[in-house]
């Protein structure tokens, strides 16, 4: 079975009302391809409002991250049935902003993975080295410590999707080679077959992220292991139309 094409944007601490609107509007005017699954993911305050403007069934919203508790004493935290209530449907968890920012380590990623996916969101999960990990060649050790602490907690993958982003492409405008990306998404190919099942691992999607963007995109069209993107600057922006087409 062909998995479908994802496409993520992240549109992280950006946008506005308006430019959210514009965003949205950009897509539900657009002619996209059938068997592309698109999800924005706006800040929190603009969930809902998100949600009500998207009109096109293949286009849905997401989260930026949830907490590991539905509710109660935890100030400043998105809950996954609040998030879900405004009819947003996944959720991105283990972005390296969140690890590296505000200290979130495996444990806690694969711990509100498994709370999300229990509660009925799906789940965009990040891994990805940083500059000094590859330099000292330790890429695939990292991607798989970040995967076993998810592949300890997770019981069902079918709404997850993986998201390969290496660090050092993240907002830098070099993005990893379509080469390099395809090697590493392999590797965790054949990690979660051997640590999971060769089903799982056949039917999870893989995306790539870090400097994604309307040039570069399509040079990933025949890469069988990069499953699509997670967007970042490029979603706030008219080109990320040519990112959900880069595979016509
Ligand atoms: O989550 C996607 C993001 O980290 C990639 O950012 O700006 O390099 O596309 P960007």
């Amino acid at each position: 079975m062909a998995r479908t094409f994802f496409i993520g944007g992240n549109f992280k601490l950006n946008g506005t009302k308006q430019s959210i609107k514009e965003i949205v509007e950009r897509l539900n005017e657009a002619t996209l391809p059938k068997d592309v699954e698109v999800v924005l993911c706006p800040p929190a305050p603009y969930l809902d409002y998100a949600t009500n403007l998207v009109s096109k069934p293949q286009v849905t919203i997401g989260a930026q991250n949830a907490y590991l508790k539905a509710s109660g004493a935890f100030t400043g935290e998105n809950s996954v049935e609040q998030i879900k209530d405004v009819g947003a449907k996944w959720v991105i968890l283990g972005h390296s902003e969140r690890r590296t920012i505000f200290g979130e380590d495996d444990a806690l990623i694969a711990e509100k993975t498994k709370f999300a996916l229990d509660k009925g969101l799906g789940v965009i999960l990040c891994i990805g080295e940083t500059l000094e990990e590859k330099k000292a060649g330790n890429t695939l050790k990292v991607v798989e410590k970040q995967l076993d602490a998810a592949i300890a907690q997770i019981k069902d993958w079918t709404n997850v999707v993986i998201a390969y982003e290496p660090v050092w492409a993240i907002g830098t405008g070099l993005a990893a080679t379509p080469e390099d990306a395809q090697e590493i998404h392999a590797s965790i190919r054949a990690y979660l077959a051997k640590k999971v099942s060769s089903d799982v691992a056949e039917k999870t999607r893989i995306l790539y992220g870090g400097s994604a963007n309307g040039q570069n995109a399509h040079t990933f069209k025949d890469k069988k292991d990069v499953d699509g993107f997670l967007v970042g600057g490029a979603s706030l922006k008219p080109e990320f139309v040519d990112i959900v087409n880069s595979r016509n």
